[in-house]
């Protein structure tokens, strides 16, 4: 096993995503960071180059919600060690309301999209003895989220599929694992609020009223940060981690009120 790994983070222009690879290149990895359109992917690269002073951080600009995409990503990257399945979309929509199309639009995003990449990157994995999926869920994988159903049915399949291939990749040396965050203060997250809370509230007071009102189990009391999901990514995709696998690990501030995942 080399020492420079190679990881690559979906959907890391932004958000958690971004964090995530940011955290890694701060360890000295290969990192490649994708998003849809070059500029912005190229852009996102650049700004982790900076922050870091880490030179090996590459875009890759890929649609990974479809079947191209996903080819386009591993003809430009032929092999990864750590595969951080994070790209994921969210929207509110009355569950009697959802068509069929949005709800197949969901499951291509959220779900194909690391099973694609995943069994892909999977076999070369398993053949060098080492190698780190992770799934980026929610706490909506075990609460289902009334105001998104078809979300919350995607996240819990992340967490059923995550399983089942820890289950297949069994003594392999490469573990498969399912991060739960909770709601968490991303780009995506403050337009969700403005709108929500109202456009001319205060940051800071939106995400108070927020907690209060809409997210009132969580033990944390404020929305999570993305650099704190990134640490629990950085954490199981690391040696250190190695004895956990077909997991699932909350970084959700207790909002899912229970003992159990
Ligand atoms: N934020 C939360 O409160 C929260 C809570 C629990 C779980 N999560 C999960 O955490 C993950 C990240 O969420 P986030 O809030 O950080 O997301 P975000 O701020 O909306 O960022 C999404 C990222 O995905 C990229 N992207 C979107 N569609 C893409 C596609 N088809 N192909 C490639 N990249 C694509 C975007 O890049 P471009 O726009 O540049 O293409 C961007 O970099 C998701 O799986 C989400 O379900 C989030």
């Amino acid at each position: 096993m080399s020492s420079v790994r190679t990881v690559l983070v979906s959907g890391s222009t932004a958000g958690i995503g971004f964090a995530t690879a940011e955290a890694f290149a701060r360890d000295g990895a290969r990192v490649i960071v994708n998003g849809r359109d070059e500029e912005r992917t190229a852009d996102a690269a650049a700004r982790i180059r900076e922050a870091t002073g880490h030179d090996a951080v590459e875009p890759v600009a890929a649609d990974l919600a479809t079947a191209e995409g996903a080819a386009a990503m591993v003809a430009a990257v032929p092999q990864v060690d750590v595969l951080v399945n994070n790209l994921g979309i969210f929207g509110a929509q009355p569950v009697f309301e959802i068509p069929d199309d949005e709800w197949r639009r969901f499951f291509e995003v959220n779900v194909l999209s690391g099973v694609r990449l995943a069994r892909a990157y999977a076999p070369g994995m398993r053949e060098r003895g080492w190698g780190r999926i992770v799934f980026v869920a929610s706490e909506s994988a075990v609460m289902p989220p009334t105001e998104m159903v078809h979300y919350g049915m995607t996240k819990t399949a992340q967490v059923a599929v995550s399983r089942g291939m820890a289950q297949e990749l069994k003594g392999s040396g490469v573990t498969v694992n399912t991060v739960m965050p909770g709601s968490t203060l991303t780009p995506g997250v403050e337009d969700f609020l403005r709108e929500r809370i109202g456009a001319d509230v205060p940051l800071e007071e939106a995400e108070r009223r927020f907690m209060a009102e809409e997210r009132p189990t969580s033990l944390l009391g404020r929305l999570i940060r993305p650099h704190e999901v990134a640490s629990i990514v950085r954490y199981v995709a690391s040696d250190e981690a190695s004895a956990t696998t077909g997991g699932l690990l909350r970084v959700d501030g207790g909002l899912a009120p229970s003992i159990l995942p």
